[in-house]
């Protein structure tokens, strides 16, 4: 079932949002919009809209830059100062969204509310799974603290390994149920993309900023209520008879969009296959960590190696760390930095000989054991060899992928 909604889901409504965009945006350009309901109620639309549009701007933004940037991401979330100061930046912004979908859920409640008559089921769905997706998101952030961290090591690599074509849910299977269906939710979000208003988010009318100023004139005295017999009937512009030119111009680009849609199918959905069915394997490597001798019995340290398939731009974020402890002048152990509670890395307290979680607490035996706090089981263990003289590690794409 994880497989599903882990790997599958994610690409099936990944290749639907794509395929059925582009149909949708050439064969009903029109409809490429969301319908304003402004001129049929205004004030509540404008206390919910508002807070609705910036809040859920700037949580986007702070989803994706940790996701593109997830080195500099850790190293803006290392100073303490900063992390607080951003979660708390991210729970006000997390309520002011849910402030303003419910403004814009309640405007259309009343029975007679106008919004509501032009309200369609799949606004209803769309509205209903936005609210989940603000008020989990909320919910994360006031139960699992310091999310900006442990989203790093469990949700941006989980993501990465998506983008890769190698998929690998290893690291958000372990979390909370209510932060799975967080997850899980944020891809019905854009596999509804297609079908609903929310294809307005690529018609935001950015020539704003730079087109000549438009005067806009009433055409009633403002200051007169609105009424049968004073509001002005809007003029209707019948569209002509397409000419057999346009019509073969519009053929051209549904054809064409089926066909980008397709091959943008194909690309994402045959490795995938290809992986669920088993027949594409994550790469594994054995990577030197340095020789032998220069480690000290019952020390561990911090070792950081290559990822076994490095993209040419992953830059530094192709490296990634785990502690290696040598226990015998043969034996040694290598543990996945990253916490089985929500993936943050821990640090090794050499006075205490212990691993130490700074997230929520969590502590672990200097075998990796837990030894308190919230994490589940073990720190998970990377295969480790002696080579020539050299401490060798397997390792695979993501840092705790199938061991
Ligand atoms: S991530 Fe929660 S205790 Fe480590």
């Amino acid at each position: 079932m994880q497989t599903f909604f882990f790997i599958a889901f994610p690409y099936i409504a990944l290749i639907l949002a794509i395929g059925v965009g582009l149909y949708r945006y050439f064969s009903h350009r029109f409809t490429y919009s969301s319908l304003s309901s402004q001129l049929l109620e205004n004030r509540h639309l404008f206390w919910g809209s508002v807070s609705w549009h910036y809040g859920i701007t700037l949580i986007l933004v702070a989803h994706i830059l940790p996701w593109l940037f997830p080195r500099a991401a850790e190293v803006v979330l290392g100073d303490n100062a900063r992390l607080v100061v951003l979660e708390l930046t991210g729970l006000a912004l997390g309520f002011y969204c849910v402030f303003g979908i419910i403004v814009l859920i309640a405007r259309r409640l009343p029975n007679d509310s106008r919004a509501r008559a032009v309200t369609s089921p799949m606004d209803w769905i769309l509205l209903l799974v936005l609210a989940f997706q603000v008020l989990s998101g909320v919910g994360v952030a006031l139960f699992e603290r310091w999310g900006s961290v442990w989203y790093l090591s469990t949700a941006v690599p989980w993501l990465w390994s998506l983008v890769w074509l190698h998929p690998d849910a290893s690291t958000v299977t372990g979390l909370p149920v209510f932060i799975q269906a967080h997850l899980i939710s944020g891809f019905v979000v854009i596999l509804l993309f297609p079908f609903t208003r929310l294809v307005h988010v690529f018609a935001i009318p950015i020539e704003y900023l730079w087109r000549p100023y438009q005067v806009v004139i009433w055409n009633r005295d403002p200051r007169q209520p609105v009424s049968s017999t004073s509001a002005k009937v809007p003029t209707v512009f019948m569209p002509t008879r397409p000419a057999p030119n346009d019509l073969d111009r519009r053929r051209l680009l549904v054809r064409l969009s089926i066909l980008a849609g397709s091959v943008s199918a194909a690309i994402v959905g045959i490795p995938s296959i290809a992986f669920l069915l088993g027949l594409r394997k994550a790469p594994e490597v054995w990577r030197g960590l340095g020789a032998a001798d220069s480690f000290q019995i019952g020390q561990a340290v911090e070792v950081s190696f290559l990822d076994s398939s490095p993209l040419p731009w992953s830059g530094v974020t192709a490296r990634t760390a785990a502690w290696l402890r040598r226990e015998s002048p043969e034996q040694f152990i290598a543990f996945a930095i990253n916490c089985t509670h929500l993936g943050c890395p821990v640090r090794w307290l050499p006075n205490a000989d212990l691993f130490m979680c700074p997230c929520h607490g969590g502590v672990f035996y200097k075998d990796g054991t837990v030894a308190s706090g919230p994490p589940p089981k073990a720190l998970v263990t990377y295969p480790v060899r002696v080579r020539e003289g050299v401490v060798e590690i397997l390792t695979s794409p993501l840092p705790i992928t199938s061991i």
